[in-house]
């Protein structure tokens, strides 16, 4: 497995006729089977893959949450040769974001809602990272977990208005045995914080039993869910939100498909999660 740093390398790694099959899996660190199982669907349909690790300081809205981003260079790179990687990519952030950076890529309307609104910022930093390293490995294929639903959304539309010739490849969400979804910031949880954080995924379980009862009213499960949630005393909804899984236009009653999302936090740190609901008629 090859580790590089600069963008020089990297082109050598990638070759002058370009990939012919490349996947790539875009990460910032602190790999966990979440991400590792975006590398073995990658490993399953390319012959090459490759994995980028930067911690995207540009995607941070709050500076203390860069700060206290979970780093294991060492852990991270173990895991990936395990896995069969050939190639890894730790820029520095002068390496990505040279003194005179002056670009942006901005995705609007998607971005306005749920993590957009309570994350200013926040996507246009993901897809000014995300364009460029389309652009620095020219993949065929790349792979987005749908534990990130808007991310992965918003790079879709990027890949699509922009004509990036890459296919995007969305990948299911990994959880712990108590449902937890799997997550770096997880590590950041205090053990008190820990033994609640399932009742995230128990509560958007909740709604998927109650919409299979036929409850349809997106009010009622809104209040149902914040209970379930606050139950917990750490835990403090941010949101939770009912949308149209294609263009996120609120819904007031589950018909058709609907992406139920949340945002919770336990005091600084913030975890997400979602589901997809499939509402009768
Ligand atoms: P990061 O949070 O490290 O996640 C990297 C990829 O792993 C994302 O596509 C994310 O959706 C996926 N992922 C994370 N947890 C997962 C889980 N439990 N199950 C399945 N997939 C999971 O997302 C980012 O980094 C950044 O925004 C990035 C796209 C790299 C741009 O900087």
């Amino acid at each position: 497995m090859q580790v590089i740093k600069e963008i020089q390398t990297l082109r050598q790694w990638i070759g002058p006729a370009g990939p012919q099959d490349l996947g790539l899996v875009p990460t910032m660190g602190y790999l966990h089977e979440g991400h590792i199982s975006l590398v073995k669907r990658a490993l399953s349909e390319n012959r090459r893959v490759a994995v980028s690790i930067f911690v995207n300081p540009a995607q941070f809205n709050d500076p203390a949450d860069l700060e206290k981003y979970p780093r294991n260079e060492a852990g991270d790179l173990e895991l990936l040769r395990q896995a069969g990687v050939g190639a890894v990519f730790l820029p520095s952030p002068e390496v990505i974001y040279p003194p005179e950076f002056n670009a942006l890529v901005r995705v609007e309307r998607l971005t306005a809602p749920l993590e957009g609104a309570s994350r200013p910022g926040h996507f246009d930093g993901v897809t000014t990272v995300v364009a460029k390293l389309f652009n620095l490995f020219t993949p065929c294929r790349a792979y987005f977990g749908e534990k990130d639903a808007q991310q992965l959304l918003v790079i879709q539309k990027m890949v699509a208005d922009l004509n990036f010739p890459v296919k995007v490849v969305a990948c299911p969400t990994q959880r712990e045995a108590d449902g937890l979804a799997m997550s770096s910031r997880n590590a950041r949880l205090t053990p008190d914080q820990r033994a609640e954080a399932p009742l995230l995924y128990r509560a958007l379980l909740h709604a998927e039993k109650r919409v299979a009862e036929g409850l349809k009213e997106t009010p009622q499960l809104l209040k149902e869910m914040t209970q379930i949630i606050e139950s917990g005393p750490l835990a403090v909804v941010d949101y939770i939100s009912f949308n149209d899984p294609k263009t996120l236009e609120p819904v007031e009653q589950i018909n058709g498909e609907v992406l139920v999302s949340l945002a919770v936090f336990f005091g600084a740190l913030r975890l997400i999660d979602n589901i997809r609901l499939q509402g009768g008629a």
